[in-house]
């Protein structure tokens, strides 16, 4: 529960540029960006890359070089940086943000602690760019102000942002009741909050959950994202296809394969349950039946019917605390955004199966949108409201 320091009222000032920074789970992007009179972004000199840190380690400075290489073709067409930052970080009054820890396997270890926004400045600086304003935020947050130009349109009576990608997180808008609560600390007026919901513990883990974490770069740690996110329903899925490869539920050859493989991808055993004619890796070898693959999709169903029942928990839950939603005519503008809830074979249909019987079942109304781009749209929003 992070607040973003962000608001959801005033005017976005329109056909000024600013720069944007997404680093995400998957990509870094860079770009230059322009909202119009009508909220829609326009965008130029962008860059698109790995996330750095992603395959192997790196320093702090090897990260901001990586950002500033991308920002200087353009640096003296912005004044402001508006840095949407995929990962767990607590936002400070003066916009900054400082990384409690890393998500999604990502290794550029000094960076955890650190003010990310002014290790940036520091690093323009040294390089001899002009002074710049940075603001962090989160990309949820990013996605919570991305819808507000739909949502306005349609009477919206609050706000959530929800992902669902190589990682999962959440943003509402606390009322302002609560706000009063907190008096002194955020002041008046409502306030955009950085959930953290990939880290959430409540809920019954099986064997297998508990075997992935450990094996991954961050054991005990964000266990709700790793149920749900594309980063790792694949790897779900291979420790599951290993356990019942040992109870011979495959072929011998296929169990045989399936014992020596380290890793398997989201997307290659989506496409396989898809049967959309892309890329499906080793899992097109010979060694596996047609049976064989059979048992996988079953599996990898599974492993996305839990996923859809709990992102409807989840968005649920995010509706709930919101405090809005009583009215037909004032739904709650949520907007998702993330390749896992697009792309994943029949994610979307699940996800809002659920969501209607639970909305129902409380009287509450949302109407989902998605925004094209949200995450730099909401970065956008951030750094031409903040400075
Ligand atoms: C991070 C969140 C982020 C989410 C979606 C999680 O791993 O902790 O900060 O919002 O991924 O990208």
């Amino acid at each position: 529960m992070i607040p973003a320091y962000v608001g959801t009222e005033g005017k976005v000032p329109a056909n000024k540029p600013v720069a944007v920074i997404d680093a995400g789970g998957t990509n870094l992007r860079v770009c230059l960006a322009t909202l119009n009179e009508q909220g829609t972004a326009e965008l130029s000199h962008f860059s698109k890359q790995p996330m750095p840190g992603r395959d192997h380690e790196l320093s702090a400075d090897e990260f901001y070089q990586v950002l500033i290489a991308a920002l200087e073709p353009f640096q003296s067409a912005f004044d402001s940086i508006g840095f949407c930052f995929s990962y767990p970080a607590t936002i400070t009054p003066d916009h900054d943000g400082r990384l409690l820890h890393w998500t999604k396997e990502i290794k550029i270890p000094e960076l955890v602690g650190a003010h990310v926004g002014a290790g940036l400045v520091a690093a323009m600086e040294k390089r001899g760019f002009a002074k710049k304003n940075v603001v962090i935020l989160n990309d949820t947050v990013a996605c919570l102000l991305a819808g507000l130009a739909e949502g306005q349109a349609f009477n919206a009576s609050s706000y959530v942002g929800f992902i669902l990608g190589t990682g999962t997180n959440t943003a509402y808008v606390e009322n302002n009741a609560n706000i009063g609560k907190l008096e002194g600390y955020l002041g008046a007026g409502s306030q955009v909050i950085n959930v953290e919901s990939g880290g959430f513990t409540s809920f019954h883990r099986g064997p297998y959950d508990h075997q992935l974490d450990e094996r991954s770069e961050n054991p005990g740690a964000h266990v709700f994202e790793k149920t749900i996110s594309g980063v790792y329903m694949g790897s779900i899925t291979l420790e599951l296809l290993q356990a019942l490869a040992q109870e011979g539920a495959f072929s011998d050859a296929a169990a045989a394969a399936l014992s020596i493989m380290n890793d398997l991808s989201t997307i290659h055993i989506d496409n396989l349950s898809a049967e959309n004619g892309r890329d499906i890796d080793v899992l097109g070898e010979d060694v596996f039946t047609a049976a064989d693959r059979e048992v996988m999709k079953t599996v990898f169903g599974a492993v996305v019917d839990r996923a859809a029942l709990l992102t409807a928990v989840n968005i649920l839950a995010a509706v709930v605390k919101s405090g809005a939603g009583q009215d037909a005519a004032a739904p709650v503008c949520v907007n998702i955004d993330g390749s896992t809830y697009y792309k994943t074979f029949q994610m979307p249909e699940k996800v809002q199966g659920h969501l209607q019987s639970m909305l129902e079942k409380h009287g509450l109304r949302i109407r989902c949108v998605q925004v094209e781009d949200a995450p730099v749209v909401g970065a956008a929003i951030a750094a031409l409201t903040t400075f």
